[in-house]
């Protein structure tokens, strides 16, 4: 029996939700709590798929039903799985779990499959003979119809001579664009590839409706929503010093507050009166300073611009009392704190140098807390047996 185990962490957002929609950056940071993905091959080959050691249900996971159809396709023949779920990212929270899971849970399926490439160089994604990449075409991938999609390219480039299955194969990109993808899936069309590549990437990202000449650029993402097609260009921030010293404490308030009811909300309010697209505006610009801040290593100001960020998100609208209270209670110990995602419930994230008496501030005003060290690893595989779970054949 094969094994392949790999994990992911979750995200909170620095600066810049909401107005992100409006195309003013946002930063998000991978946080140390994460999601841990196991898949296993079945002993026996009439056995359906399992998860949590329930039967396989596509429409209570369509995250795992959509990465099937693109990467684990019964009908070509690949075997029958079980599939551990574990971690300590709270789900519906806005931290990221079902980005993490999704990201986790393509490299799981990728390492447990190997993959075929065209000549024996295993560095340069040209040379691959499948999978999915932000350098070549991806048609279908985000196709909602979520049909079983072949990984494999085609014509010269997809002469298949060459197979590897070790956990060298996984690849960060691919992962990404593959959790975008089901996410998009999942959620009706509409989904921004921020959790995505955050939770796949680790470390800082910044999104921005243009490229940002100062930061490592990773790629762009385009995606027809039901509102019309949105582009996003994806950096990674690097910091320049140790962040040893500063903590992000989360508050859950367990209020769950749907990201979509939250996002119409606020198109309601600017529709109404255009006038306050200048409140976005101020958003950006309180995000890029933030993000000046952070490059800096000013973390003082980093939290400063946190706290003036939840200023014009109050005035949004899309923060709650619940959320204040918590945000209030953190204040005193705190360089900054505000809501954290899509907010009228959810997180909230203060930036401290002292973790224990924030997060004890923030429990005693009702909050639930994770602490979290600054810009954390992405994805990892953390263990395999036996490569691989399903040996696919040249011309599948
Ligand atoms: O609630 P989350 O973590 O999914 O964040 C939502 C962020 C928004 O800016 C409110 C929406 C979006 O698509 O970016």
């Amino acid at each position: 029996m094969g094994r392949v185990t790999a994990s992911a962490p979750g995200k909170c957002i620095l600066f810049g939700e909401h107005a992100v929609v409006y195309g003013q950056p946002a930063v998000a940071v991978a946080i140390e709590q994460r999601i841990s993905v196991t898949i296993e091959t079945l002993d026996s080959a009439s056995e359906s798929w399992k998860i949590d050691g329930m039967q396989f249900e596509p429409k209570r996971h369509p995250h795992v039903q959509a990465l099937r159809n693109r990467l684990w396709q019964p009908q070509m023949g690949a075997p029958n799985l079980t599939i551990r779920i574990s971690g300590d990212i709270p789900p519906a929270s806005g931290l990221g779990s079902s980005a993490a899971l999704s990201v986790a849970a393509s490299a799981a399926l990728r390492t447990a499959r190997g993959r075929w490439f065209n000549t024996e160089d295993t560095t340069q994604t040209e040379s691959w003979a499948e999978g999915y990449s932000s350098q070549f075409a991806n048609e279908k991938l985000y196709s909602i119809e979520d049909q079983e999609i072949n990984a494999r390219r085609k014509g010269e480039v997809g002469n298949a001579n060459h197979y590897v299955a070790d956990e060298s194969i996984a690849d960060v990109d691919e992962c990404a664009l593959l959790a975008h993808a089901v996410e998009a899936i999942a959620q009706g069309g509409r989904a921004s590839p921020m959790d995505a590549s955050t939770c796949a990437h680790g470390g800082i990202v910044l999104l921005s409706d243009s490229l940002e000449s100062q930061e490592e650029y990773l790629y762009t993402r385009q995606l027809k929503m039901p509102e019309g097609e949105r582009i996003w260009h994806l950096h990674s921030i690097n910091l320049p010093l140790s962040t040893e010293e500063v903590f992000l404490v989360i508050g859950n308030t367990g209020i769950h507050a749907p990201t979509s009811h939250q996002v119409a909300k606020v198109a309601a309010a600017i529709e109404a009166h255009p006038e306050r697209m200048k409140e976005i505006e101020t958003i950006g610009m309180i995000a890029r300073r933030g993000i000046q801040s952070l490059r800096e290593g000013d973390y003082a100001a980093v939290g400063r611009a946190m706290s003036e960020n939840q200023i014009m998100l109050q005035s949004l609208g899309v923060s709650c009392p619940e959320l204040e209270d918590l945000i209030r209670a953190a204040a005193p110990t705190a360089l900054g704190a505000k809501l954290t995602g899509a907010g009228g419930g959810g997180c909230m994230v203060a930036l401290t140098t002292n973790p224990k008496q924030t997060s004890e501030a923030i429990e005693l005003a009702g909050g639930r807390t994770l602490i979290s060290k600054f810009g954390n690893v992405g994805l990892s595989i953390d263990e395999t047996e036996n490569l691989p779970l399903w040996a696919t054949q040249p011309d599948a």
